[in-house]
């Protein structure tokens, strides 16, 4: 068995169940081209700093690469007893070119190169991650646009409330998902700091340039304190928070999505490609990505939660505890990306049961805020012209008819202030049409909204 790369103040190999508890190869092997690529950048650094020759950083440089491409190609499979892709790739250097590989590691220590490997890795992620929420927010413009005429039950409480059109409840999602972009950039902008030169802890004692590795991974700043720099994983947990909160979004438009397609709301159907059958009723059409949706928000709390705790209570600088953030990290990635690619099609694909929605506006009294206000125009306080609205529904409830259906002298029993108008009051499509508001639902006004994210969409995903 190789010696660790630790072992010189050892006497003992180390115990197998320790080497295994141990080890964070099994799931940090997936930042590999992160490491190898700031190893590359810390090479070139030592280079610079008159510590390697210009040759000997060219054959590190030409070994890492070359290692790159045998972890790439499944011809280097980094094992247990080499504790971290760190060590895996130094072990495996020095395996190629000899004892040079020994000098890579000059003026650094494992504390500031998992830091960067994860921000390198984050960074990326965070890109990608961003353009699939475009993708999502593309394809909630697209079915809102397609949607711009049809009128459904608003709800409050899940009881029918007032009518909305289905493109300006869509349009509410694009916002939480543009709010979401914004998150992402946020902590994009904080993870987009470089921390290689910290050392251990203390800082390095040779004289690298860090602005020069800043420069050649593509980083923003270099981390400000060396101590800070080895122990902060603020940034994954900022992340983690994006996440749960975009989770969230997507856990209520699952929800949605899963009430819609029951029979009982019969709003939309999912197509077959996007849903699943029973093993035992036949009949059965199941919305499980939606409800798998719903469900995996949990797992991500839990990751924000997980990192949260671990962090909560360790002193500066680094604590193997902090081994524990990149478990909840790559998890959170993962569910994400499968989540955001699967989301779009599925909506550009679901059908959309307009009349359904329509005729589900006609029960319910969503248009009885439309009764209260127009007696308000008319000079009646608003809570005196609930409480005749009010009468007016239950009247109806007893006599099992809608407020469209009253005559004006069935109007004119609650208040003389009713006229021949207070039909076209009521009528639903008034009742939206008249909330042209900044931000209402009315059709001219989302038409308008509409126009504008259109326009912001197709400009990029910032
Ligand atoms: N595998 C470790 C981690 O993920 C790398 C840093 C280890 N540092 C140390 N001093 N043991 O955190």
């Amino acid at each position: 068995m190789k010696k660790k790369a630790w072992s010189g103040r050892f006497s003992k190999g180390t115990n197998r169940l320790v080497e295994e508890f141990n080890a964070s190869i099994p799931f940090d092997k997936r930042l590999f081209r992160f490491d190898i690529l700031g190893s590359i950048a810390h090479a070139t650094v030592l280079a610079d700093a008159g510590i390697l020759k210009k040759a000997e950083a060219g054959k590190i440089i030409a070994g890492l690469k070359a290692i790159e491409k045998e972890i790439e190609e499944g011809r280097f499979r980094p094992s247990i007893e080499m504790e971290d892709i760190h060590m895996a790739v130094e072990q495996r250097l020095t395996e190629k070119i000899g004892p040079l590989g020994g000098k890579l590691h000059t003026g650094r220590s494992r504390n500031d190169q998992v830091a960067l490997d994860i921000r390198l890795y984050l960074k990326d992620n965070i890109y990608e991650l961003i353009w699939l929420v475009h993708e999502l927010k593309r394809a909630v413009v697209d079915v809102a646009g397609e949607n711009i005429d049809t009128i459904m039950p608003g709800y409050t409480h899940l009881q029918r409330a007032q009518p909305v059109l289905l493109a300006h409840h869509l349009l509410a999602y694009y916002e939480m998902l543009k709010r979401d972009t914004g998150r992402l950039f946020d902590c994009l902008d904080r993870t987009d700091e470089m921390p290689l030169g910290a050392g251990a802890l203390a800082g390095s004692p040779y004289n690298l340039n860090r602005k020069l590795t800043a420069r050649l991974l593509g980083f923003a700043r270099v981390t400000e304190n060396s101590l800070d720099s080895v122990s902060d994983r603020d940034f994954i947990i900022e992340f983690l928070a994006a996440s749960s909160i975009l989770m969230m979004h997507l856990s209520r438009l699952s929800e949605e999505l899963i009430l819609w397609s029951s029979q009982e709301f019969g709003f939309i159907e999912l197509s077959d490609a996007f849903s699943t059958g029973s093993s035992i009723m036949p009949q059965k059409k199941n919305p499980d990505v939606a409800e798998l949706t719903r469900g995996k928000t949990g797992r991500v709390y839990g990751n924000l939660l997980t990192l949260l705790t671990a962090m909560k209570a360790l002193p500066l600088a680094y604590n193997k505890d902090m081994q524990e953030d990149k478990e909840p990290l790559f998890d959170t990635i993962d569910t994400l990306k499968i989540i955001l690619k699967v989301f779009p099609p599925m909506l550009r694909t679901m059908k959309v049961k307009k009349d359904a929605m329509l005729r589900a506006t006609g029960a319910g009294f969503l248009n009885a805020t439309d009764a209260a206000d127009y007696l308000t125009r008319k000079g009646v306080p608003f809570r005196e012209a609930h409480r005749i609205a009010g009468e007016a529904v239950a009247f109806c409830i007893k006599k099992k008819i809608t407020l469209e259906d009253l005559d004006i002298a069935d109007w004119q029993r609650f208040s003389r202030l009713f006229g021949p108008d207070i039909k076209k009051a009521v009528a639903i499509k008034n009742s939206l049409n008249t909330r042209r508001i900044y931000g209402g639902t009315a059709a001219s006004t989302v038409k308008k909204r509409l126009k504008e994210v259109k326009a912001e969409v197709k400009k990029g995903c910032c």
